[in-house]
């Protein structure tokens, strides 16, 4: 990885420039991901849930990363001796009009500028900001509309001093409409699957799907030889009937993940899931039962260097229950996670 305030005068072996959003904690396996996603690319910069990186791949193939939550064309970074402020960034912007130059799809019409300090929006001077419009709809031939645009122009700063001032690739739907309670965000569950190095002989399983999350990315967008889904409430499994595509490969189950009695030993090679976190409307239960049986369970069905991806809530409780398991699994990753703002932790293990 280059310097980091060394970015913005850098030449760039690649031509393009992109920032990317992810959920905190996965900073350790992004490079790895992004590379098996894109090959040809290079990382410039590596914060908590951001990444900057240089690549020749196009718009259409960075929007098309899924472990992303959200991705922007870069045009200036500003490091963070800099004492950065948006208002100081689009004033360098407007002096250094000649660094704006890219060839912009024809279907894009209107515009917004976005400034957001810290994950939260802003408002600033409004004569800097019609004179920003003003240099954006000249050089990209697009018309300000702050209520409903095509496209986003942002200028952004973050905690640790940095500046960015990119446009918005993606633009997700608003999940808090469209997720069921607990379902787990697209990208997260592109991240789990992926850390279980996908591969097209695989034989997936989810035992504890719930709404799906996990199964539904695997199936939409790797390849597979058979994915397996299932929960012990056979509602769940109903709702997935309508959401999941009907085809031989992929099998729905209702089942006791601790026990997965129609299986047989060794018949899996790959197990992402994301089982009870004994919080939220299920603190009742025994949850150094569940784990302990539950990775017997995982161990009998498991095919020797077998994968095994799980996301939990409370890290020093599951240690505590995998270091009865060493014999059996190897601990490949272990991540510390923010999933919608609360802890947990990611596990990847190898049958042994
Ligand atoms: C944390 S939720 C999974 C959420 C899921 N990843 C999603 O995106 O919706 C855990 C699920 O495990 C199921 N469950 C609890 N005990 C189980 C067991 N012994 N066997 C199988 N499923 C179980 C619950 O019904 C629940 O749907």
């Amino acid at each position: 990885m280059a310097n980091n305030d060394k970015i913005s005068s850098q030449t760039m072996n690649f031509q393009n420039k992109y920032f990317s959003t992810f959920a905190s904690g996965f900073e350790s396996v992004i490079e790895d991901l992004l590379k098996r996603s894109l090959g040809n690319v290079e990382i410039e910069l590596l914060l908590d849930g951001l990444v900057v990186y240089s690549t020749n791949s196009t718009i259409d193939r960075i929007k098309r990363i899924n472990f992303f939550t959200n991705s922007f064309l870069l045009f200036r970074f500003f490091p963070k001796s800099g004492n950065v402020t948006i208002e100081k960034m689009m004033t360098v912007v407007l002096k250094d009009r000649d660094r704006l130059h890219f060839h912009l799809p024809s279907n894009l019409t209107t515009f917004r500028i976005i400034t957001s300090k810290e994950n939260q929006h802003v408002s600033i001077n409004q004569g800097l900001m019609i004179n920003m419009e003003k240099l954006i709809s000249r050089n990209f031939h697009l018309r300000p509309d702050r209520s409903n645009p095509k496209m986003q122009f942002w200028f952004l700063t973050r905690s640790e001093g940095y500046g960015f001032f990119g446009m918005r690739l993606t633009k997700h739907q608003d999940y808090a409409d469209i997720l069921q309670k607990g379902e787990l965000r697209p990208e997260l569950a592109d991240i789990l699957c992926q850390l279980s190095e996908p591969q097209k002989t695989d034989i997936f399983i989810d035992p504890f799907a719930g709404s799906g999350a996990i199964p539904m990315e695997r199936a939409k967008n790797f390849s597979y030889n058979h994915i397996y889904i299932g929960d012990i409430d056979s509602r769940m499994i109903d709702k997935l009937k309508f959401k999941i595509k009907k085809e031989n490969a992929i099998t729905l189950g209702s089942w006791d993940a601790t026990k997965l009695d129609d299986f047989k030993n060794d018949s899996i090679n790959k197990i992402v899931t994301d089982p009870p976190w004994g919080y939220f409307g299920n603190v009742n239960i025994d949850l150094n039962g569940l784990y302990n049986r539950m990775l017997t369970s995982f161990y009998r069905i498991l095919k020797k260097d077998g994968i095994i991806v799980i996301l939990v809530g409370d890290r020093i409780f599951f240690e505590k229950i995998l270091s009865k398991f060493t014999d059996k699994f190897q601990l490949k990753t272990k991540l510390y996670v923010l999933v919608s703002g609360k802890k947990a932790g990611v596990y990847k293990l190898r049958k042994i």
